[in-house]
């Protein structure tokens, strides 16, 4: 019997093109939808912009060399749709993609394996305008730049990550409107959350037959919900966000339905085949956790509940979440347990904790240091309980642009000085490099 290949453990981390690229005008790049909400008053606090961010476009072989000196073996970044195809679609733009290649150049040159995620948001401007993934015809637009994208680069990138967190994507975008588009009606969510899915099934089909080399994968966020008050229209409200955000992404992809109860709302936007054409073969399953989600009932709003802070008595980190390390590992077990899952990268998994700068110019980040530990420990648990993870990247390399909270929530290891743009690696930077250094 030949003995089977024992896969290396990639350590990695993450980032995306929006969080610290900054140069959004430059060398071709057209506007991203993430560049209209920005610029809109008051949709970001103290109006902050991606504009700068890390500078990373500029700086990327400083933040390279850092990612050596820390032993990463891996990095997921994210490609900048309208860096590629400014207009989403049609004449690609050679500047744009020459970025790229040398990030990846650059990469390689430092041992460090490239996981690109093809959409982490950042829909050009150009397709939001003709209705973005609320049209069928996004599938199709996204299964183009994401060949263009993989032939163009795929001689170098093995791993490509279709989407990034799809349930976020729907439902903060386009139910609750607090992320890009900022949309808030339910027929823009349910037919976002079912064109997600139909573009990630179409652009898997499509790069499998360009190069059956890639490993191709997509990155779910999954968190559970609890109810917030322990009310019974609560408790009902949990099994609901349990199947927006997490079943109606994982079961289309890997168990080729849709959540029963769900069904009726997204039946409008279903065509014959579509759920064939969703259930791709994946080769892995990136996914994101932070921690259990607390849901309220409240049926006035537009999905009949709201997401809650937890009940004050359990620890959290600054941004209110949860810190509850064995919920991550439940949550693997139980994924494990309800499908025939491939391999699983952890691609995102991190903590805002509000940083310090010592005199001394260093910052002891204890709190993220316990954070990860607790994490990594549970994420071990779950693998020797059966789970096949291969990976796991922190969120985040760098501090950076967090969305509608702009540069407040800090998740970097190493802290950005937005002013200086001076890097400077925290405590848990070191204690990442000695974990790695002794596995
Ligand atoms: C995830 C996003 C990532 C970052 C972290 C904190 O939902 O994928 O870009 O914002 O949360």
């Amino acid at each position: 019997m030949p003995t089977p290949s024992v896969q290396p453990f990639l350590w990695g981390t993450a980032t995306a093109s929006y969080q610290i690229e900054g140069a959004v005008s430059e060398e071709g790049r057209a506007p991203s939808i993430w560049d209209t909400f920005s610029h809109t008053p008051h949709k970001v606090e103290r109006s902050e912009t991606g504009d700068i961010a890390c500078d990373h476009y500029h700086r990327f072989a400083e933040d390279i060399k850092l990612m050596r000196e820390l032993g990463v073996q891996a990095y997921r970044f994210s490609i900048s749709w309208s860096r590629i195809l400014p207009e989403g679609k049609g004449k690609e733009n050679a500047r744009g993609l020459d970025f790229y290649h040398r990030l990846v150049d650059e990469l390689l040159a430092a041992d460090i394996i490239p996981f690109a995620t093809l959409f982490h948001w950042d829909l050009p401007q150009a397709l939001q305008e003709q209705g973005g993934f609320c049209k069928r015809d996004i599938a199709g637009y996204f299964t183009e730049y994401a060949v263009l994208t993989a032939e163009r680069l795929g001689d170098r990138i093995e791993h490509w990550i279709m989407l990034n967190e799809p349930s976020v994507y729907a439902c903060l975008g386009h139910a609750i409107g607090v992320h890009a588009p900022g949309l808030t009606d339910l027929p823009s969510f349910h037919a976002t959350t079912h064109h997600l899915n139909l573009a990630q099934g179409s652009a898997l089909q499509a790069l499998r037959s360009v190069n059956a080399r890639w490993k191709l994968g997509t990155t779910l966020n999954v968190h559970r919900g609890v109810s917030a008050d322990g009310s019974k229209a609560s408790s009902l409200m949990v099994q609901r966000h349990n199947d927006l955000w997490n079943g109606c992404f994982l079961q289309p992809l890997l168990a080729g339905s849709y959540p029963r109860d769900i069904l009726p709302e997204l039946e409008p936007y279903l065509q014959s085949g579509d759920l064939t054409l969703i259930q791709q073969p994946i080769d892995f399953l990136g996914i994101n956790h932070y921690s259990r989600s607390y849901i309220l009932a409240k049926p006035e709003a537009l999905l009949g509940y709201e997401h809650a802070a937890p009940p004050p008595h359990l620890p959290r980190t600054s941004f209110d979440w949860e810190i509850d390390p064995d919920e991550f590992r439940d949550t693997l077990l139980e994924l494990h347990e309800l499908y025939q899952c491939p391999p699983i990268y952890i691609t995102e998994n991190g903590a805002f904790f509000k940083d310090v700068l010592s005199k001394e110019g260093r910052v002891h980040d204890k709190d993220r240091i316990e954070f990860l530990e607790g994490y990594i420990n549970a994420m071990q648990e779950a693998q020797k309980r059966g789970v096949d993870i291969r990976g796991y990247f922190v969120w985040s390399l760098l501090d950076n642009f967090e969305w509608a909270c702009g540069y407040r929530p800090t998740f970097g290891l190493i802290k950005v000085d937005f002013e200086t743009q001076k890097r400077i690696p925290k405590d848990s930077y070191f204690w990442y490099r000695d974990l790695i250094k002794q596995s």
